[in-house]
């Protein structure tokens, strides 16, 4: 499985790709705004940051709802850096959009999947990515993983090439359970990433052996 990050704060992004496991970043206007960039010539600045960073794909979404809208920022987009992803909306125009950017070779993530039907159809339009929000399902008392793993089964039915890019990951367990049913990647904040690094037993075991090595050298 793939390590995204999702966030667009760059010490955090250059943490997570220190670390040596990371694989590419999404980022959304909220999390953008979150870091303070607004503006339209910062974020395109932000999103060449980002991609200066880490070499891999890089979600970049675009904030038009209509068909030429989308066509023309994510076309835009596309220019700043071959490891763009053009994040589109999973709305009427957004399917159109993925389906122009598909027959262009232009790499997409299609945001803001609550269904099977709506990943089915991006999946159709020929979409890179799809991105379902397992936490704000969580949220609203219904089952995400339910949801991974009907999208994991439908693509395997029909060996469609569209990756499982689950979103909206709160905690460790969120990401052991992605692994398990094969999403394609995770996408996740740092927190959660550093989480799984954490053991008890790790901890103890390593003291218990660094106390024996001093106890032999001292
Ligand atoms: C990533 O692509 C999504 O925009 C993000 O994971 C949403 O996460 P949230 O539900 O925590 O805002």
């Amino acid at each position: 499985m793939k390590f995204f990050i999702d966030t667009a704060n760059l010490d955090e992004i250059r943490e997570a790709n220190n670390m040596g496991i990371l694989d590419g970043v999404t980022t959304n206007p909220s999390l953008m705004a979150k870091e303070g960039i607004t503006g339209e010539q910062n974020i395109l600045q932000h999103y060449v940051d980002i991609c200066e960073i880490v070499d891999g794909p890089i979600s970049a979404e675009v904030i038009s709802t209509d068909f030429e809208g989308i066509v023309k920022e994510g076309e835009y987009l596309a220019t700043l850096h071959k490891n763009i992803v053009i994040k589109v909306p999973m709305i009427e125009d957004g399917i159109k959009a993925i389906k122009h950017f598909t027959k262009k070779g232009i790499s997409t993530n299609c945001t803001l999947i609550f269904s099977a039907g709506q990943a089915l159809l991006a999946a159709k339009a020929g979409a890179t990515y799809i991105s379902p929000f397992l936490g704000r399902l969580d949220d609203i008392s219904s089952n995400g993983m339910d949801l991974i793993a009907q999208i994991r089964q439908i693509y395997d039915n029909y060996t469609f090439d569209t990756q499982i890019l689950a979103a909206s990951v709160r905690h460790p367990m969120h990401i052991i359970q992605c692994a398990e049913i094969g999403a394609d990647v995770a996408t996740v904040p740092l927190k959660a990433i550093k989480a799984l690094l954490n053991h008890p037993l790790t901890d103890s075991g390593l003291e218990k052996f660094l106390a024996d090595y001093a106890k032999g050298n001292s």
